[in-house]
């Protein structure tokens, strides 16, 4: 879908059909026909309520007609989610090119959540499917724009996230057996690829044995398939700042290893690379947008499942950093990825860590789908990744780290147990686990385990959400102090 902005009055573009949004108690801005559109309001057919539709024909356009509710309640998730409603009708009534006609004196990202919510609404993950009909390509070609004033900077800016976050959840949705950590290393090679400052690596096995990395080569031993260890620079000449490390788990399916999960929802496991995926979709919108940051990605990724010679409870492995660990519970595996994917950021010069990680269940029983778990080990930077989640609509509930919670991972053979006995506050166990390998490095640990998949949102409904790719950008936006 081509998205592009324009000064233009809607009735002059070569759209087929426009979006209108009516707040409370404010007439339509701009009628056609002597007043066809605040008829259809006068007459009740169209309705201020968010997310109300109404359709007709008038100027020789569509139009569709959208409630947004209260101006003062109005948020750039509320445009997402009006935007998502439209595109849904726009479908219906085959619309090839649409404007969005935007209200008057929006923010920069109340106008880009409608760019979003469109672009967002026409992911389909469709590469499986044999069938012609399931296959053929959407009918909308192209997203308009119109203000009276320039969006170009917003609107693009709001295409290059929203296409890096189809593009992370294009990687979420792809089953274990076709994105293999290799495949996604291939991923992390195209992009660096296509983008002048982003280098990318990839390293095997042997690499990650080599390197020291006993907690991730545990992991991987228990498959067969070839584990990845994916680093990524991106670093313009231009770029200040300090340098940002995203780390990412990708574990690309998750049986649990010996301590295995039950067999109902085993297969949703395909999704415990979300993370992983979402430092990819916002690297790759990074160097889109072209901000002048210095990013260190390092994503980590294997399967956790069963070969002959799979990690069994009660293995204790060395991490890269010299810690011992004691493998109590081998569904605890993120973690032992993510520790020395936090050393190797370290090793590599991060001044500031951001790890992210489809980590417990107990976030989401927690959180369910409206926040994802926050942690941090320093106030600034904690407020900087906060900050980040209010501004992308990626929102952040911060959970505690205590030492009375670090003496829980404390091992008895070892340094460290992967999962205390009991399951007490077990994302805070997790946490405090990584807390140890993040050591005085600013860091903060996203915990998506209930935002990553299945968000019932219109923009998101099922499969993979690309949570954090927004943020992660957003982010790198606010160090760049743009
Ligand atoms: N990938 C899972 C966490 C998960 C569970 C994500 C459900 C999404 C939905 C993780 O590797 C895991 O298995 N965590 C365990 C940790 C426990 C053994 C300490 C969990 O949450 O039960
Ligand atoms: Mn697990
Ligand atoms: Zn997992």
């Amino acid at each position: 879908m081509l998205v592009r902005a324009t000064v233009e009055a809607p009735v002059d573009t070569p759209a087929d059909t426009v979006a209108v949004g009516i707040f409370e108690g404010k007439r339509i801005p701009h009628d056609v026909d002597g007043g066809a559109l605040q008829a259809l309001l006068d007459a009740g057919e169209a309705k201020p309520a968010f997310k109300h539709l109404a359709v007709t024909h008038a100027a020789g356009k569509r139009w569709i007609l959208v409630g947004l509710g209260d101006r003062d309640a109005f948020t750039a998730e509320r445009a997402r989610v009006a935007a998502a409603a439209v595109h849904a009708r726009s479908k219906e009534i085959g619309t090839a090119v649409l404007c969005w006609e935007l209200p008057h004196r929006l923010g920069d990202d109340e106008a880009g959540g409608f760019v979003e919510g469109t672009v967002l609404a026409s992911y389909r993950f469709t590469a499986f499917k044999t069938d012609d009909a399931a296959r053929t390509a959407p009918t909308l070609t192209e997203l308009i724009v119109s203000d009276h004033e320039s969006r170009v900077v917003a609107v693009d800016r709001a295409a290059v996230l929203a296409r890096a976050q189809n593009a992370t959840r294009e990687l979420q949705d792809r089953p274990a057996n076709d994105l293999t950590p290799m495949a996604l290393g291939e991923f992390a090679l195209t992009l660096a690829d296509a983008h002048e400052h982003v280098t990318a690596s990839v390293e095997g096995r042997a690499e990650i044995v080599a390197r020291g990395m006993g907690a991730f080569a545990a992991v991987a031993q228990g498959t067969d398939v070839e584990p990845a260890l994916i680093t990524l620079r991106y670093e313009p000449p231009e770029a200040r700042g300090p340098l940002v490390a995203l780390v990412g788990k990708a574990v690309t399916h998750d049986t649990g290893g010996l301590s295995i999960k039950p067999a109902g929802s085993m297969h949703r496991m395909k999704f415990d690379m979300s993370g992983g995926g979402a430092v990819l979709g916002a690297v790759q919108a990074i160097a889109q947008l072209a901000l002048p940051v210095r990013i260190l990605a390092v994503v980590g990724s294997t399967e956790n499942t069963i070969n002959g010679s799979a990690m069994k409870p009660g293995d204790i492995v060395t991490a890269m950093n010299g810690l011992t660990v004691e493998v109590d519970n081998t569904d605890a595996e993120g973690r032992l990825v993510l520790a020395d994917c936090l050393t190797h950021a370290r090793a590599l010069g991060a001044e500031r860590l951001v790890d992210i990680a489809t980590l417990t269940g107990g976030v989401v029983t927690a959180l369910g789908s409206t926040y994802a778990g926050v942690f941090a080990n320093d106030e600034e930077w904690f407020g900087a990744v906060d900050a980040a989640g209010a501004r992308s609509g990626e929102r952040l509930w911060r959970l505690p780290l205590d030492p009375e919670y670090a003496d829980r991972v404390k091992g008895r053979y070892a340094d460290l147990t992967n999962s205390p006995e009991d399951k007490k506050a077990h994302p805070i166990s997790g946490a405090e686990f990584l807390h140890r390998f993040a050591g005085d490095t600013p860091w903060a640990h996203l915990d998506i385990a209930g935002v990553g998949w299945d968000l019932g949102k219109p923009w998101a409904a099922k499969g993979g959400s690309g949570f954090g790719v927004r943020l992660l950008v957003a982010l790198a936006q606010a160090q760049a102090g743009a």
